[in-house]
């Protein structure tokens, strides 16, 4: 059965509900996903592991797809079945200002978090896209570039050459953003930085990103401001709630802020504190 959709502005739309009763009923197929599940590991209402829910995304994601995960090292070990059919691209580790979990004397207090970009098919089918970072002074020996994405290897370069950016970090860059806890919409919120890269490198412009935990639509704000659409899933409405104030926020902001796509829509956002 088709769901009836929560809230749409017709770029960006919400289904409140279970994901794993949401997706089969979807008409429009994401070209590649942005999850953020509960990672079962603390006694909070929400944070129950969904069984199967990396299936039901498979399942409505084209052959050849890009599922960015958050998640805790513990939570991959301990769910790995579930990623069977998906293979490892790469991961980013966000660097956080403050710990979570319990502060107990027998385990090192973490102030790190994991995502990891599972993939199926060709990666080089695959849209890959880094924001380049901006750096002073480049260090380095003058090389071949890697092999690219198809869409990537048109005019690309045969030779390194010192333009003042690099290719970002996995730790640092945009992966190191300050923590939203304790003053963000949703008690586990990510950093819009931090998703905002996630959606950008393997969406390309106007594609359709899926995140079915939406929380409080971290990925959905991003996309929008890049000029993305997306499709999120949230089975708590006191978050659904929080997901359309903060979306209706961002039409603002994109409206007064530069075509969407831009550095600029993006930076915008950015300065965007929780309440
Ligand atoms: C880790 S949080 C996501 C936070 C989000 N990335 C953000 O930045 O705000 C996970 C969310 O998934 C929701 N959730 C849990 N089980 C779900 C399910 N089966 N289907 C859809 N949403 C679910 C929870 O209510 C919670 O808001």
């Amino acid at each position: 059965m088709t769901p009836t959709p929560y809230w749409t502005d017709g770029t960006v739309t919400l289904y409140l509900g279970d994901c794993r009763e949401v997706l089969p009923g979807l008409t429009e197929q994401p070209v590649a996903c942005v999850a953020d599940p509960p990672y079962g590991e603390t006694i909070a209402d929400w944070d129950v592991w969904p069984d199967g829910w990396v299936a039901a995304v498979g399942d409505v994601l084209p052959a050849s797809a890009s599922l960015w995960c958050f998640g805790s090292a513990r939570m991959f070990l301990d769910r790995a079945y579930e990623f069977a059919g998906w293979k490892y691209g790469q991961e980013a580790l966000w660097v956080k200002h403050n710990g979570s979990g319990p502060t107990s004397r027998d385990r090192l207090v973490r102030v790190h978090e994991w995502a990891y970009q599972w993939y199926r098919g060709r990666w080089t089918d695959l849209h890959h896209e880094w924001e380049r970072e901006r750096v002073t002074a480049n260090r380095g020996t003058a090389r071949k570039p890697a092999r690219a994405a198809a869409h990537q290897r048109e005019g690309r370069q045969n030779a390194w050459a010192d333009d003042g950016t690099r290719q970002p970090r996995s730790v640092a860059h945009v992966i190191h953003a300050p923590s939203v806890r304790g003053k963000g919409r949703h008690p586990d919120e990510k950093p819009l930085a931090v998703v905002s890269a996630l959606v950008r490198e393997s969406t390309p412009p106007g594609a359709l990103v899926l995140d079915p935990f939406a929380g409080s639509g971290t990925t959905l704000v991003a996309a929008r401001l890049l000029g993305r659409r997306a499709i999120g899933i949230e089975s708590d409405e006191r978050f659904a709630e929080i997901i359309v104030q903060r979306l209706e926020q961002a039409t603002l902001l994109d409206r007064d802020a530069q075509p969407a796509g831009t550095t600029t829509a993006v930076q915008a956002a950015l300065l965007e504190e929780p309440a």
